[in-house]
């Protein structure tokens, strides 16, 4: 379905959380790559020919019995190798050297001096901070490497053997705590590797809108549209394409935010596709009275969304293709998990192709990452709004309306998140994720001379790059004393605002 840039570098994942980060590195320099499991590592290899490849790090020490190997006869492809942390470990272990426990774990930013004759090193400056994170050592390297880098408390932080093109650090030039770590990435990927800059997302539009054109012919092509990113990117990009032969259907579950549904509504209604809105809120309501259970709530939602839209692609005749926003990441956890789906979890159309018979599934997304698909979203000049919209769940404020789901209490949720939202907008420095929630306790609490009794509201605000890890966003507690005053003041029902303060993890980043 996409046509991939010929030069392609492989990320062999061995468990590491860091991956996705080198690969993001990777394709800010606009070089294309994937990331393969060390289990498949080898024979991706082989069929994929790619330009180089990177060894992510990992939670194992490399002489466990158990622990993630790679066949070696790949040291021997005379393909550019540069190993990370674990994947530094590893190539000094089955290449003859010696890795052991240290005596101490290793974890923080570290200062370390380069030999900059290293051509993974060339140009930087001869001492900067690293960032180191390991329980074992290398104390021996095999025959032929030589040290390239070495700190205080890490006699081998980086070694290369440059005959056999292959490098290696036990830091993680890929996380922003290490200085010069995109130059590190530049070094190896154009002058070890040689690699072209070539991967554009204006090329991927071009592309695919040829792809999409040939593949699909006169055909109809049907597509859900949830209202977030990817699915809206999605939307123009085959609008470009296909332009009627597409129908987006948007099914309106009635837990959307604010306005939303009428905002989606009138936008989408004047694109040069077919589009079908559906108000379905009365049955996703009916169909959650009394379900108190976060995890009931979202099956029962999805599986209503799959029935309101079974019914109205029914009605549209003869379609053969179902295209649907996957991306990267939805493949990556996927895989990562062992799962044989390829369709989004978390996305609302999950189970529709078993569902509905398609002759084809059409994910031109699915090796970008979110930040591609909003660059070629903003490409294709969707507003702003869209583009950079923040994750909102396919269960929209039903997992925001903590216990039992109301027709009063989603109408008292919707003004005060409202409230919420609009007041942060405001600020210069905006958290990456804010909204309300209305809790399932009612408080006492003195309105005039009466008292009332009456639900209570938690805010949230967070600071992620990648949502997986989350940081209390510090709102000002002047800003915060003002918005709680205003909720309060202008939405019947609630008496009293509260800041949620944890971090995830232990928490996350919803409440339900
Ligand atoms: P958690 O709550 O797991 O959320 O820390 C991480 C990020 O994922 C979003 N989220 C969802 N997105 N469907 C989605 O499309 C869902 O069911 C869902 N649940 C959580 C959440 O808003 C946050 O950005």
């Amino acid at each position: 379905m996409l046509e991939k840039p010929k030069e392609i570098i492989l990320i062999v994942n061995f468990k590491g959380q860091y991956s996705r980060i080198i690969a993001r590195r990777v394709r800010e320099l606009f070089v294309y790559c994937e990331i393969v499991g060390f289990e498949d590592a080898f024979n991706a290899i082989k069929t994929k020919k790619p330009k180089g490849i990177i060894f992510s790090g990992g939670p194992d020490s490399v002489f466990l019995k158990d622990s993630p190997k790679i066949n070696k006869e790949i040291f021997s492809f005379n393909i550019p190798i540069l190993g990370i942390c674990y994947g530094a470990q590893l190539i000094v272990k089955e290449m003859g050297g010696l890795v052991e426990p240290a005596k101490t774990r290793e974890f923080g930013t570290v200062k370390t001096e380069f030999k900059t004759s290293s051509l993974l090193f060339s140009g930087l400056k001869v001492s900067f901070n690293t960032l180191m994170s390991h329980t074992d050592e290398i104390v021996k390297l095999p025959e032929n490497f030589k040290v390239t880098a070495k700190s205080k408390t890490t006699k081998i932080a980086a070694f290369e053997d440059s005959e056999k093109k292959i490098y290696a650090t036990q830091f993680h030039p890929e996380v922003l705590d290490t200085e010069f770590g995109e130059e590190i990435f530049k070094n190896f990927l154009f002058k070890v590797c040689r690699c072209e800059q070539n991967w554009h997302m204006e090329d991927f539009i071009k592309n695919t809108v040829k792809e999409v054109k040939k593949k699909v012919g006169d055909k109809k092509v049907l597509l859900a549209l949830s209202g977030g990113v990817d699915s809206c990117v999605l939307a123009a990009l085959l609008q470009k394409a296909i332009k009627k032969q597409l129908t987006a259907v948007f099914v309106d579950h009635g837990f959307l935010r604010e306005n939303e549904a009428k905002e989606i509504n009138s936008y989408f209604k004047e694109w040069e596709m077919n589009f079908v809105f559906v108000d379905a809120s009365e049955i996703f309501l009916e169909k959650i009275k009394g379900v108190k259970e976060p995890e009931e709530k979202r099956k029962i939602i999805g599986k209503t969304f799959i029935e309101v839209f079974e019914k109205e692609a029914k009605k549209i005749k003869d379609v053969e293709f179902l295209a649907q926003g996957t991306i990267y990441p939805d493949i990556i956890e996927s895989g990562e998990n062992n799962k044989k789906s390829t369709i989004k979890s978390h996305h609302n159309v999950g189970g529709l192709p078993e569902k509905i018979k398609f002759k084809e599934i059409l994910e031109p997304f699915r090796f970008l990452f979110k930040d591609e698909v909003r660059e070629i979203g903003k490409k294709l000049n969707l507003p702003e709004r869209i583009v950079n919209r923040q994750p909102f769940p396919g269960p929209g404020l039903a997992i925001r309306i903590i216990g039992e789901i109301t027709k009063e209490k989603l109408e008292i949720l919707k003004k005060a998140d409202h409230i919420f939202r609009k007041e942060v907008e405001k600020l210069k420095e905006k958290p990456s994720q804010f909204f309300a929630v209305l809790l399932n306790t009612k408080s006492v609490g003195v309105m005039g001379d009466c008292r009332s009794y009456c639900y209570n509201l938690a805010l949230r605000a967070v600071e992620t790059k990648d949502f997986m890890t989350a940081r209390v966003f510090a709102m000002p507690i002047e800003k915060l004393e003002q918005i709680s005053k205003k909720i309060v003041n202008n939405v019947a029902g609630i008496n009293r605002v509260l800041y949620d303060v944890t971090t995830k993890p232990p928490a996350t980043i919803e409440f339900e």
